[in-house]
């Protein structure tokens, strides 16, 4: 996908919506609000969006037969935020892992199912524990800050899943959202 670099922002060739929500979106993180609020505020920025025609281009919305797929949308060039769009296939999922930042999400299309964890310690070692699973369908969103966001989601539907996520990291450097994977717990596939 080519980029160019508009109003001091990094930007892939984008949808309308998209470009609207990158300028609203920058608007709420600009107040240097808690991580928590902030994510809970540019969430209810993509409620309307989500399911709507327009939001992606084609290409953006395609998947890789492999595993699931990101597509970065907007990287802000001081790094406080990307937006990105991962596309499931059907039983495609994440490792087991936690983010480097704050991050909200919605679904535009299908449904996710996640797990959620945490991790307990005796001091000296460490096991994680399943504490919820939620099943996510188009239209729902999820806000999060770490510490406490260890999770994985999968697309356990017979149909294509699509979700927006918007990081207050920059994700065009880091390529990935991912801080840390951690091992299946025994048992678990
Ligand atoms: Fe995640």
């Amino acid at each position: 996908m080519t980029s160019s670099l508009v109003s001091g922002a990094v930007v892939a060739r984008v949808t309308p919506a998209i470009d609207d929500l990158v300028v609203t979106a920058r608007e709420v993180i600009q107040r240097g609000l808690p991580p928590e609020l902030t994510a809970h505020l540019v969430g209810e920025l993509i409620v309307p969006l989500l399911g709507t025609p327009d939001l992606l281009t084609a290409e953006q919305c395609e998947g890789h037969p492999d595993r699931y797929r990101q597509h970065v949308l907007h990287a802000e060039t001081d790094g406080s935020f990307s937006i990105v769009a991962l596309v499931w296939l059907p039983g495609q999922r994440t490792t087991i892992h936690d983010h480097v930042s704050w991050c909200v999400t919605g679904v535009h299309q299908g449904q996710e199912s996640e797990r959620r964890y945490r991790l307990m310690t005796d001091g000296r070692t460490s096991r994680l524990i399943p504490t919820e699973d939620v099943t996510n369908p188009t239209g729902a969103i999820a806000a999060f800050a770490p510490p406490g966001d260890i999770h994985r989601v999968r697309n356990a539907c017979a149909t294509k899943a699509i979700s927006i996520h918007v990081y207050g990291a920059d994700i065009s450097r880091l390529g990935t959202s991912i801080r840390r994977t951690y091992r299946d717990p025994e048992g678990e596939q």
